[in-house]
């Protein structure tokens, strides 16, 4: 007797001490089981099949499922599939009638349909038995989310015999458990891709608020020098000192995230000193003064300190790059359940709603006050020019503090 013939009689005659209900129990459980566990579809849905096997006699199966990007379907798993259907070429996705009749809405989980096999059915007319091991028909389960289409279960037998409705009943219920199984995986697969989005939106700004405002200001100072070089030399020389110190802190900031990427860029300061900092340095560079005001309050979680310290640095390097500013007032303030933090200029103002879609300082403020659930604001007007005030407001919560 081939393998598959001895295999089917088998799975046909249940172990002669086991009720066949606790049997379907079991092995329902087991199914369950599977498809809880295995972290991989493929894997659960194989398993399946073979529980399907054990439960029904039905050893052949494979499942359709639909890219639901492209609505094409894909070969997600199979066993024991006759060698007619092992060449790849059968097994892709193209049109075959149980697909279509899913498509059409034909195939839903109250009826399970049995369909001649279109794929098999050439070698059916050559009665290619050693070919199609002697499958002609499958039953094909469609497979749902809610009301979501996901794919097809066909599972088939040597000896094809009419279903059971107890049986229909049975593979109704496993059905539904594979469509739960098959949507909890697209959404972890979904939040992890999201996790890796947001990382990296987290490392662009990053490298927009290190690295890039290190490059740019070095660039400025390279420029300062090139223009002072004949004329003055003495002034070129400051310049570019300037330059070097800037190239060796922008080494120093990359170095620290690449070590962590998490680095606080506080270097363990309280925020209202590292924006002081932050500020004294701004001044001895551009010579446009800032003001500090805020008090000295309870501290705040690491992240909303670094995210706020990042907006302050951003936005000191749009006054620099844009304001043409002579002053800058920077304002701290705490509330029991918000702290705010506003730069305001008085330079020439802008637009805010003109601004192109190629720059990401403003963005990235934005997405930072945002990530901390807050807001931020931007006030700015070219004519009259009112100069620009960017506020970020942010809720602290109460375990938090
Ligand atoms: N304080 C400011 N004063 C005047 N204009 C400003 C100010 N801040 C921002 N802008 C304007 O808003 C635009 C967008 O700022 P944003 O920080 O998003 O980009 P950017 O500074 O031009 O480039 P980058 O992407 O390198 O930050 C700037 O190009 C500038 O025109
Ligand atoms: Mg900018």
């Amino acid at each position: 007797m081939p393998e598959h013939q001895r295999e089917a009689a088998t799975a046909k005659q249940p172990g002669r001490a086991e009720d066949p209900h606790i049997r379907e129990l079991r092995i329902l459980n087991a199914i369950a089981e599977a498809l809880n566990s295995s972290p991989d579809v493929q894997q659960a849905l194989e398993r399946t099949l073979g529980l399907v096997a054990d439960l029904l006699g039905l050893r052949t199966g494979w499942v359709w499922l639909r890219d639901a990007e492209t609505g094409q379907f894909y070969n997600a798993a199979a066993r024991n599939l006759p060698p007619y259907l092992q060449a790849p070429v059968r097994m892709t996705g193209h049109q075959c009638w149980c697909i279509e009749e899913f498509n059409e809405g034909a195939l839903t989980p109250k009826n399970i349909d049995v369909l001649e096999c279109s794929r098999l059915r050439p070698a059916v007319q050559r009665q290619a038995t050693d070919l199609t091991h002697g499958l002609a028909y499958h039953a094909s389960v469609p497979l749902y989310f809610q009301d979501k289409p996901l794919g097809i279960l066909n599972v088939t037998g040597p000896s094809w015999r009419r279903l059971t409705d107890e049986e229909l009943h049975l593979l109704s219920t496993i059905a539904y458990q594979v469509g739960i199984a098959i949507e909890r995986a697209r959404l972890a697969d979904e939040s992890a891709q999201l996790a890796r989005a947001e990382e990296r939106a987290r490392l662009a700004r990053e490298i927009h608020d290190t690295l890039a405002q290190g490059l740019t200001a070095i660039a400025l100072h390279l420029e300062g020098a090139l223009h002072h070089l004949t004329a003055q030399p003495e002034r070129a020389r400051q310049r570019l000192q300037r330059a070097l110190l800037t190239t060796r802190e922008s080494l120093e900031d990359a170095r620290r995230s690449v070590l962590d990427l998490r680095a606080s860029p506080l270097t363990g300061k309280p925020l209202l000193t590292a924006v002081r900092a932050l500020s004294r340095k701004f001044t001895s560079e551009t010579g446009i003064r800032v003001r500090v005001r805020g008090e000295a309050t309870r501290p705040l979680p690491m992240r909303v300190e670094a995210e706020l310290y990042r907006i302050a640095q951003e936005a000191l390097v749009n006054v620099r790059r844009h304001a043409e500013a002579t002053d800058v007032e920077i304002v701290l303030q705490q509330t029991p359940r918000r702290v705010r933090l506003s730069v305001r200029d008085k330079g020439h103002g802008f637009d805010p709603r003109a601004v192109s879609a190629e720059r990401h300082g403003l963005v990235g403020m934005r997405e930072r006050a945002k990530l901390l659930g807050g807001t931020l604001r931007v006030t700015s007007r070219r004519r009259p020019p009112s100069g620009t005030t960017v506020v970020a407001t942010v809720p602290v919560a109460e375990r938090e503090r």
